[in-house]
């Protein structure tokens, strides 16, 4: 036997999952930094901010980012929500059976059943429908049969004076059982109805991007029957299941921006595409990156893709058995997928294949000569780059990426985009052109993180502008007798705006002192003394002078 029979066995630890991160609060300061930019920089372009669910259906996604990407292919983190039961199928059972009109009595227990030509009455919270009578109610019936249901909402029932009928209560097979202690009033008979009556249970997953989201809440908010332009962002986390790596990560944020309409709403202009590509300059500018480029170039509209495809599928065919397994895949289902591949060895292959741009319909020729005459006139400079396909399914025309060159390694893409002028009709939707992109915060952090460790190694380095901010006062009651007058005046400043940490009566001076060192600008000594008189003892630590001074004069000294 053991010595330590009997010790307490130690628990393993759990740490956050895989390819996700905790941010504590000495990161979260640059996060609401860049965050606050870029509301800041949203709202003067006219955007609204948008939030939407994180879970989704699966196939929202199979449908707007296409099943043969990475993302919905490989990434997504997707799994079977249980069967649900279905209304409409009991429903549709009793109404093949009867043609009266029909209604739902359900209970918690799982007892289903239908009173004809009554009308349901909800009550949520212990997920009871009570009905109530179409037309015919008496107190006197609608007592009965709420009395099973439950006798305590009865006030709740409306009542009219005409004679009550009441039907069969029928519930489906195997879920006849009244639950225990309750009975059904005599007026009802209980009737089986034989069927399936649950609905196969749905794919759901947690979303991998926005834009499909964003669409799919413009197709069912009708957004697009304002005939507005819809200018909405949205900052939120994203999951793919990627291999985690610096930059690439299993739940990563992106802030993202969506503008969106019918076309009469002028969502198909050129000017749109430069609108955003102008503003996330901007914003990248306001925020302080250095050294980004944009990478810019148009995919045609979905037939200009169409006959590339055919191209690029006739151009691989000869060479196909030379490329990398994956792009011998994409060379059959999604050649333009071949375009981004970073494989080594199929680079001298992908340089020669056919170009999109000798593929583009007058239309989309002109509207990307559009996009790119607006950004010249507003200075945003790009790089045309014919392979810039991107990994979604759902662009057409104008795609571009933002990339830098600090503090991202190989994962160097900072944001990227495009139009989507077919979206909302792949979704079920009303024709509604957008443009949008997504930038990676997780990513532009790092990149903000890299460039100010560059920065601090220079002579007289400024903070930067998200550095934490010190406190601008630490209370040191100076025995704990002291310790309600300290908690009080915390109380007062913290009310009138200044930031404030109390310590404790029972620290030694010298630690008092340390803390309040590392947190604050000031501190503020409370002995017996300082609480009888109303003063207060501050030393400010920027020049190592202390004085006491009347309370009155307290907050215009911390300010
Ligand atoms: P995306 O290119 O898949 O586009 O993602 C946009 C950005 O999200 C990337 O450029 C990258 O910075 C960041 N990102 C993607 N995956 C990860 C990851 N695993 N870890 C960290 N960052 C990541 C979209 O998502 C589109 N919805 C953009 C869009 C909006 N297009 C039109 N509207």
């Amino acid at each position: 036997m053991s010595t330590n029979a009997g010790a307490p066995q130690k628990r393993p630890t759990l740490k956050a999952v895989r390819g996700t991160r905790d941010l504590l609060p000495d990161q979260t300061p640059l996060w609401n930094f860049v965050e606050a930019t870029a509301r800041g920089v949203f709202a003067r372009y006219g955007f609204g901010e948008i939030r939407t669910p994180i879970l989704e259906d699966t196939s929202l996604f199979a449908r707007a980012v296409g099943e043969e990407t990475d993302i919905v292919g490989k990434e997504m983190f997707t799994w079977e929500d249980g069967e649900r039961y279905s209304h409409q199928r009991l429903e549709a059972a009793w109404k093949a059976a009867n043609a009266d009109s029909i209604y739902i009595l359900e209970f918690e227990s799982g007892l289903i059943g239908y009173v004809p030509d009554l009308k349901v009455h909800r009550f949520g919270k212990n997920r009871v429908e009570i009905v109530e009578f179409k037309n015919l109610a008496t107190p006197e019936a609608i007592a009965k049969l709420a009395s099973f249901v439950d006798a305590a909402r009865l006030k709740d029932l409306q009542t009219d004076d005409k004679a009550p009928t009441i039907g069969r209560l029928v519930v489906p097979a195997g879920k006849s059982r009244l639950p225990k202690g309750i009975r059904l009033p005599d007026q009802v008979e209980l009737e089986e109805v034989a069927g399936d009556f649950f609905d196969s249970s749905q794919s759901l997953c947690l979303r991998p991007e926005n834009t499909a989201g964003v669409v799919r809440a413009y197709i069912e908010h009708k957004l697009g029957e304002t005939g507005q332009l819809q200018k909405l962002y949205y900052i939120g986390p994203q999951f793919r299941r990627e291999r985690p790596q610096k930059g690439r990560y299993r739940q990563f944020w992106q802030i993202g921006a969506e503008v969106i309409g019918p076309q009469s709403s002028g969502s198909e202009s050129a000017l749109r595409d430069a609108e955003v590509l102008q503003m996330l300059a901007a914003l990248l500018d306001e925020l302080g990156i250095r050294g980004w480029k944009l990478d810019l170039n148009s995919v045609g509209s979905s037939e200009d893709r169409a006959r590339y495809n055919d191209a690029l599928r006739a151009a691989l065919a000869p060479v196909k058995d030379q490329l990398c397994p994956d792009n011998q895949r994409r060379a059959e289902t999604n050649p333009l997928r071949v375009l981004d591949s970073k494989d080594e060895n199929d680079q001298a292959i992908i340089e020669g294949l056919p170009k999109i741009a000798d593929y583009l319909a007058e239309d989309s020729r002109v509207h990307f000569e559009q996009v790119r005459a607006a950004l010249d006139a507003c200075g945003v400079k790009y790089n045309l780059n014919p392979r810039l396909v991107r990994g979604l399914d759902y662009y057409t025309r104008t795609t571009f990426e933002f990339t830098v060159t600090t503090g991202l390694g190989t994962q160097n893409a900072l944001l990227g985009g495009g139009r989507y002028d077919g979206l909302s009709e792949m979704l079920g939707g009303p024709r509604a052109p957008g443009i949008g992109f997504a930038i990676g915060e997780d990513r532009l952090i790092l990149t903000l993180q890299a460039q100010a460790e560059e920065d601090a190694k220079a002579e007289g380095a400024a903070q930067p502008a998200w550095a934490a901010k010190k406190l601008d006062a630490y209370i040191a009651p100076l025995g704990v007798a002291q310790n309600p007058a300290a908690l009080a005046l915390a109380h007062d400043l913290r009310s009138v705006g200044l930031s404030v940490e109390v310590g404790d009566g029972s620290f030694k001076l010298r630690k008092s002192f340390d803390v309040a060192d590392s947190l604050a600008r000031n501190i503020i000594l409370l002995g017996e003394d300082e609480v009888a008189t109303q003063t207060a003892t501050v030393k400010s630590f920027a020049t190592g002078e202390q004085k006491k001074i009347a309370r009155e004069e307290l907050i215009g000294v911390l300010r």
